[in-house]
């Protein structure tokens, strides 16, 4: 009988459809132009470098017809992302998430055409994994041997499984109260794991303390350029999904912010490239109240965010007291007409049960925080009844065994928009 071959072969050049189009890497503030086939980190200037392409060349082979043929899943804009030798990506099938209808959630919130972006399937169970994919693919490719970061979580998860897949060594810093799964999960994954007193600003510190020393290529977020790209694909295939046409508001759950200047990014090469077309989406960045540096600048007209002294909440992923990447994020925020607004860890833990119960999603405590936001923005008369919103659900619910046993005693708090969609 004949044998069927490896449904998902390993990356080759018959399954990363194109040759990357990066050509150089930019400075968004002061303008300088650096070598993309160099290791690099920030700018000497202080700004995380963003990857440029050449996007005429990418505009004759990255088009509707071609993309129809290809295989499902991130690497499908090859074009746009920064590796240049197919054999050289690490993936664990990332990306190609649902982008859903969410009627029941919708009229509870009084939004008639919300969408969800699920990433909760993604590797690892979190978005985190687009970007590590493209980051750990590119460090081999430049020749990194040891990489590292400081995390709330799902980005270490995320690295200690493509470390492994690319046979790269990791270390990862996590505050020590996280999330008990998330460091046995990376010990699992073969990564070195270091608790650290505080917050993931001190666990920065603490690689900063040893990474020269001990030979660890820093992949914290935005401090490497390509993170960003990985996660810029959430918005090629938002646009891919909705045939060219964005959405009107896209809620996204926010720590460091990558996800949202990188789909902020991917609209501007899209449009660029003849790919979508219309008003791009207003950018919306959710907080929670014990930690909300971006929304206080936001609030006050500031270019860049004062960092919080004593972060707290339950929403691991947005205890980010200081942000690499904040003038990027308010930036995309005000030239969308977006905005940023705090929820309350009683409302996040609410909204990450109604997620549940209405859609059957058991979403992060993130997630909770982009559907709180929601429900605050309606009643606010920011978004009317017809809105059309994709709130971002960046994660699995499954490692945050605290919130679990929270939600069984969690109280309603948020009260369903008046005379509702029902
Ligand atoms: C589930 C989840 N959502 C959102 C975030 C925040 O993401 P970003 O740092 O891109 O703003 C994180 C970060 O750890 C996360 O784990």
């Amino acid at each position: 009988m004949e044998r069927r071959s490896v449904l998902v072969p390993a990356p080759s050049d018959a399954w990363i459809p194109a040759r990357s189009c990066l050509t150089h890497l930019e400075c968004p503030e002061c303008g300088a132009r650096m070598d993309a086939d160099r290791l690099q980190g920030l700018c000497p200037c202080g700004s995380p470098l963003l990857s440029r392409y050449d996007l005429a060349r990418v505009r004759r082979t990255l088009t509707t017809k071609s993309l129809s043929a290809r295989p499902k899943g991130m690497w499908r804009y090859a074009e746009v992302l920064p590796v240049r030798d197919p054999s050289r990506v690490v993936s664990l099938g990332e990306g190609g998430t649902p982008l859903r209808e969410a009627p029941r959630l919708g009229r509870f919130l009084g939004l008639r055409r919300l969408l969800v972006k699920d990433e909760t399937g993604n590797p690892t169970g979190s978005f985190k994994a687009r970007g590590l994919s493209t980051a750990i693919s590119r460090a081999r490719e430049l020749g990194v041997r040891r990489v590292a970061l400081p995390s709330a979580g799902n980005a270490a998860s995320a690295l200690s499984a493509y470390a492994a897949a690319a046979g790269l060594e990791a270390r990862v810093f996590l505050p020590r109260d996280v999330p008990s799964l998330f460091p046995s999960e990376c010990r699992a994954f073969g990564a070195e794991v270091t608790l650290v007193d505080g917050f993931i600003t001190d666990c920065g510190r603490a690689l900063a303390e040893v990474k020269d020393r001990e030979g660890w290529f820093d992949l914290s977020t935005l401090k490497e350029p390509y993170r960003l790209e990985g996660k810029k694909t959430m918005g090629y295939e938002l646009a891919e999904a909705m045939e060219g046409r964005l959405p009107e508001a896209i809620l996204y759950p926010t720590g460091g912010g990558t996800g949202l200047v990188g789909m902020w990014k991917a609209f501007e090469e899209l449009e660029e490239l003849g790919l979508c077309a219309g008003p791009r989406p207003r950018m919306i960045s959710v907080q929670a109240e014990g930690c909300a540096p971006v929304v206080r600048a936001f609030e006050t007209g500031a270019a860049r965010a004062v960092p919080v002294e004593m972060p707290h909440t339950l929403a691991a992923g947005l205890r980010v007291p200081a942000a690499v990447g904040d003038r990027l994020m308010l930036r995309a925020i005000r030239e969308s007409g977006g905005t940023a607004l705090a929820v309350s860890d009683e409302e996040i833990l609410h909204g990450t049960l109604l997620l549940a119960r209405l859609e059957g999603i058991y979403g992060a405590p993130e997630d909770g925080a982009a559907v709180a936001g929601a429900l605050r923005l309606r009643q606010r008369g920011f978004f009317e009844e017809n809105t059309q919103a994709v709130l971002f659900l960046t994660g699995s619910g499954y490692k945050y065994q605290d919130v679990l046993e929270r939600l069984a005693e969690c109280s309603p708090v948020l009260e369903p928009f008046p005379g509702g969609l029902a």
